[in-house]
């Protein structure tokens, strides 16, 4: 098929999520925000009390939480077992909760199972942008565009913290660099600039020059 994969990795806040959905809007692909996945299981832990930083009480109830994802770039949505959670998965309770449930092997076990899954489904069409961590790495290394996203931690939290309306932002720094440092020392899947991927430092450019650049990138592929 011509259906085209784009992998979009990078750190927290790096403008990851914006960028993607703005390349899958322009481009009439399909869009796979796995962050919000590893949210979701975060959530349904911490609501069933379980104890995020014992790894094996993580990996006994990784099978239980039915998620789903939905791929719309316009309008995102993910629900836990059949209830949207797309307010909750964006707490503050969650960032800094889900590094340690992601870092289980059982969790990426079972999302990259349902990530490859939307992601095969996606081919069937024009194609899909999808964006973690570990997508061009991992879950899809046969990806015709992979991108590393980063950006300069300080104005990434400024960034952040203007979109969660006047946080501290040497508050939102710290908690995206715990994130970051967790992300990219763990065993499973780290942080990694992938194999064939291009590095896009997005500190000195607006978003629409950030969807510019990619966009080309995905028609050059073609
Ligand atoms: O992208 P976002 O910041 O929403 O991701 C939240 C967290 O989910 C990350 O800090 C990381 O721990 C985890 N994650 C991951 N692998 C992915 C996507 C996200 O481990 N592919």
């Amino acid at each position: 098929s011509s259906a085209v994969v784009v992998a979009i990795d990078g750190t927290s806040g790096s403008g990851k999520s914006s960028t993607s959905r703005g390349v899958a809007a322009r481009l009439s692909l399909r869009y796979l925000d796995t962050g919000a996945m590893y949210r979701a299981m975060t959530w349904w832990m911490l609501e069933h009390a379980v104890d995020v930083h014992d790894a094996s009480a993580v990996a006994a109830r990784a099978h239980e939480p039915v998620i789903v994802s939905g791929t719309d770039p316009q309008a995102p949505t993910i629900t836990l077992d059949g209830v949207d959670v797309s307010t909750e998965i964006r707490s503050d309770l969650v960032n800094a909760n889900v590094s340690p449930v992601s870092a289980v092997p059982e969790v990426r076990a079972r999302m990259l199972e349902l990530q490859r899954a939307t992601i095969q489904d996606a081919l069937d069409g024009p194609g899909i942008v999808v964006e973690g961590r570990d997508i061009g790495s991992v879950v899809w290394p046969q990806a015709q565009v992979k991108l590393y996203v980063t950006a300069d931690p300080a104005a990434r939290a400024a960034r952040r913290a203007l979109e969660e309306g006047g946080s501290d932002a040497a508050r939102v720094q710290a908690s995206l660099e715990a994130r970051d440092r967790i992300d990219a020392s763990r065993t499973t899947s780290p942080l990694v600039q992938a194999d064939g991927a291009v590095h896009l430092d997005t500190t000195p450019y607006t978003l629409e020059e950030v969807v510019d650049q990619v966009v080309a990138l995905v028609e050059d592929a073609k």
